[in-house]
């Protein structure tokens, strides 16, 4: 084989195809999912037929569903964390788990929280079974995913609960400053700065993110420092991820988000789009912040905050947090390969619509 050709088959090579997200989540999902199964497996069967409904295994009842079971992101970046320090992909298996289970137990919790009736086109686990069993499942899952990284061998497995643990404390604390901001008014000295929102939004999407990668690192033998450096871009994606996520919420297709339209506008979400569009000085502002002070009509909202520049907002701020994160990979050094894969995710999580 000739240099060249050597550079090019090299998976790390600058000269290699770039790597398609798509594919980098179907190897993914094909490694964890037997591995997510039989961990889900070992709680009560009722609570078990719940967590297959959530992930979009089973129909209510219990028959097998071909339906999706999300993007599997999070668990990519378990895998992904692991191959970036040089260890094996099946290292990272156990933390890919873990955060599965956290983010779909988080996913069953949040439905209640925020009174949402259909995630992924479907009815939310507590409209289709209730709230209490609802809560039961996410409590079923919580402990299926320390269940998981107890079991690993130490030292990693006690590192591995240690940033779990961190992980969870930030996405309270970014979960009760979400809902706290619903009460809080649009403008005037109460209103919510885009600061405090990044904050949030880092805490109940990015933490879990970051978490992710970084334990895929902590599992596959990484220094703490390496592990933190993952924990960061994971982060950074994590506030672009919510971002886009709240400009689905307001100029998204239902039938590809899965979700109702204007649902944050409906609860008082504090969004960045509509934060970034009362900060601005155009008239359309004035007319909006009139508009969601009388619980005026969403759609119409929606509008005045494109006018109002929010929807370009949005955009900016994504490119900066995309730019942190890659910022955070590029200064660590770790296995070009799977950070080419890193980046492709990064990518992909963030133009699901911009
Ligand atoms: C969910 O945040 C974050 C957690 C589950 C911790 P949101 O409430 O903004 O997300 P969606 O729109 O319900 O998915
Ligand atoms: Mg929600
Ligand atoms: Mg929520």
């Amino acid at each position: 084989m000739s240099a060249l050709d050597a550079a090019v088959r090299e998976p790390g090579s600058p000269l290699a195809a770039p790597p398609h997200a798509r594919e980098v989540l179907a190897r993914c999902r094909a490694l964890v999912r037997p591995a997510l199964r039989e961990t889900v497996g070992r709680t009560h069967p009722w609570v078990a037929e719940m967590a297959g409904y959530s992930f979009g295994w089973c129909a209510v009842g219990g028959a097998p569903a071909t339906g999706s079971d999300g993007k599997g992101l999070r668990q990519a970046l378990a895998v992904l964390g692991a191959e970036a320090v040089g260890a094996p992909a099946r290292a990272g298996v156990p933390a890919a788990v873990a955060v599965e289970l956290v983010h779909a137990f988080s996913l069953l919790h949040d439905d209640v929280m925020d009174g949402d009736p259909v995630r992924r086109g479907r009815a939310t686990v507590w409209k289709a079974y209730g709230t209490g069993a609802a809560v039961l499942t996410g409590d079923a899952l919580f402990a299926l995913a320390v269940e998981t990284l107890a079991r690993q061998p130490l030292p990693a497995g006690a590192e591995a609960v240690r940033t779990l643990s961190g992980a969870l404390g930030d996405l309270v604390r970014g979960q009760a400053d979400d809902l706290l901001f619903t009460d809080r008014p649009w403008t005037g000295p109460e209103r919510v700065p885009p600061q405090d929102y990044r904050t949030m939004a880092e805490g109940k999407t990015g933490a879990l993110l970051g978490c992710a990668a970084a334990l895929g690192a902590v599992l596959g033998g990484a220094p703490a420092a390496t592990a933190a450096a993952l924990d960061r871009a994971g982060r950074h994606l994590g506030i672009a991820f919510q971002v886009v996520d709240d400009v689905l919420g307001l100029w998204g297709d239902p039938s590809v988000t899965g979700k109702p339209v204007h649902g944050d506008l409906r609860e008082g979400k504090k969004t960045f789009p509509v934060l970034a569009a009362l900060g601005s000085p155009v008239p359309a502002a004035r007319r909006l912040a009139a508009l969601l002070e009388r619980g005026g009509d969403p759609g119409e909202a929606a509008a005045l905050v494109e006018a109002a520049g929010g929807r370009a907002a949005a955009r900016a701020e994504t490119g900066r947090q995309v730019a942190a994160a890659e910022a955070a990979l590029a200064a660590t050094p770790l296995a070009a390969g799977a950070v080419r894969e890193l980046r492709a995710l990064v990518d992909f999580a963030v133009r699901r619509d911009l």
